[in-house]
């Protein structure tokens, strides 16, 4: 079977440009040559691309030197962990949680420092945005995750406190224009938006940086990081490689707005879809449905099995539910085609005509 369009929800699609530099970059008729993932890092080429990746980054966010972006490696994994660490050190970190990695920050949080819950829709069963509660006055940041990956939960803005917002944008990078400049700090695996696993971007008010104690590791201090230009250590060039053709590719489109309406236009077909018929499902609030995955059901929940199968089939992988909730889910990431919503749209039709 060739995979046609792929709906997975990360690792997920590179956008076809990007394929195709990657095939000129490492095809056989380079042989000659070093590829970009056999130069040293600290070498004048290397620089060079980091030099724009970062450059890029800063264009597509609308930052300025208020803001460090920085290049690690460790997913959101380790920022559940680094963040309370460095910005949190004898203050109370606030939680609003509207979903599964919601609930996986908080959980890493409160073993590291003062946590509180100040928001959730967890009694909703996360199908909505939940109100801000009453904020400690030792408040660090607001935590809270733009985009619940699993539950299909987004924020279309992020909320309105007096503190810094400290943001999970795993799965909703660069998706959509976005207030970068006024968060205290952002971060997302580029698995999904921005190219391949291995690379996490952070971005991070500076001044913050002042609130970070002396006693943390080095590896684990975000002045260690800005301080090293992201290099401390060896990065994982080819990620930042990939997320250098991505950025590219993004800003050939015309950035932000365009990627925003493409994406915006990708989502409301497939919920059109949906709330078009009674034998699909999605149960969540529209003010808050997430343009990059959206979670579905089937009348009949003992069809689900067969539906992935023929979708597969049919050329469409990655749509099976996560387990946490099982059901369906379509992952419409940046580099996911018009067309593939369209070939989707029709498949779910004629898969009601013939089972429902
Ligand atoms: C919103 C969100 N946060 C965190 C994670 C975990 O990311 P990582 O595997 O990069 O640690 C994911 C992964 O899918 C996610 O979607």
């Amino acid at each position: 079977m060739s995979i046609i369009h792929n709906f997975s929800a990360g690792p997920s699609a590179l956008a076809r440009p990007v394929r195709e530099r990657l095939a000129e970059q490492f095809g056989t008729d380079r042989l000659d040559q070093p590829s970009v993932v056999e130069l040293s890092h600290r070498g004048p080429e290397f620089m060079a691309l980091a030099e724009e990746l970062e450059q890029g980054l800063r264009r597509l966010m609308g930052v300025g030197d208020a803001h460090a972006v920085l290049l690690l490696q460790g997913g959101a994994h380790l920022q559940f962990t680094m963040l309370p660490m460095n910005l949190a050190h004898q203050r109370t970190a606030a939680f609003a949680i509207t979903g599964h990695w919601g609930e996986k920050a908080f959980a890493e949080s409160a073993r590291i420092t003062e946590t509180r819950l100040v928001a959730s829709s967890a009694d909703q069963d996360y199908c909505e945005l939940p109100e801000l509660g009453h904020l400690p006055a030792d408040c660090a940041y607001l935590h809270y995750t733009g985009n619940e990956t699993i539950h299909g939960v987004q924020y279309p803005q992020p909320p309105v406190t007096g503190v810094p917002l400290a943001v999970d944008l795993s799965s909703e990078f660069l998706s959509r224009p976005y207030p970068y400049a006024e968060l205290g700090l952002a971060y997302a695996g580029a698995q999904k938006n921005l190219g391949v696993a291995g690379l996490t971007v952070v971005l991070i008010r500076r001044d913050l940086l002042e609130r970070i104690p002396d006693s943390l590791p080095q590896f684990l201090d975000y002045r260690t990081w800005v301080n090293s230009d992201s290099m401390r250590n060896t990065p994982c060039t080819f990620a930042w490689y990939v997320a250098l053709e991505t950025v590219r590719w993004i800003e050939s489109l015309g950035g932000l707005d365009a990627i925003g309406q493409r994406n915006q236009a990708k989502a409301d077909r497939l919920y059109r879809a949906i709330d078009g018929s009674d034998f699909y499902h999605n149960r969540i609030d529209p003010e808050a449905r997430s343009l990059m995955n959206v979670p579905f059901v089937l009348a009949d929940n003992d069809l689900t099995m067969t539906f992935v199968e023929q979708a597969e089939q049919a050329g469409m992988p990655g749509l099976k539910g996560h387990r946490a909730v099982g059901g369906l889910r379509a992952s419409l990431y940046n580099a996911l085609e018009q067309q593939a919503v369209e070939d989707l749209v029709d498949f779910m039709a004629e898969f009601e005509r013939t089972s429902g």
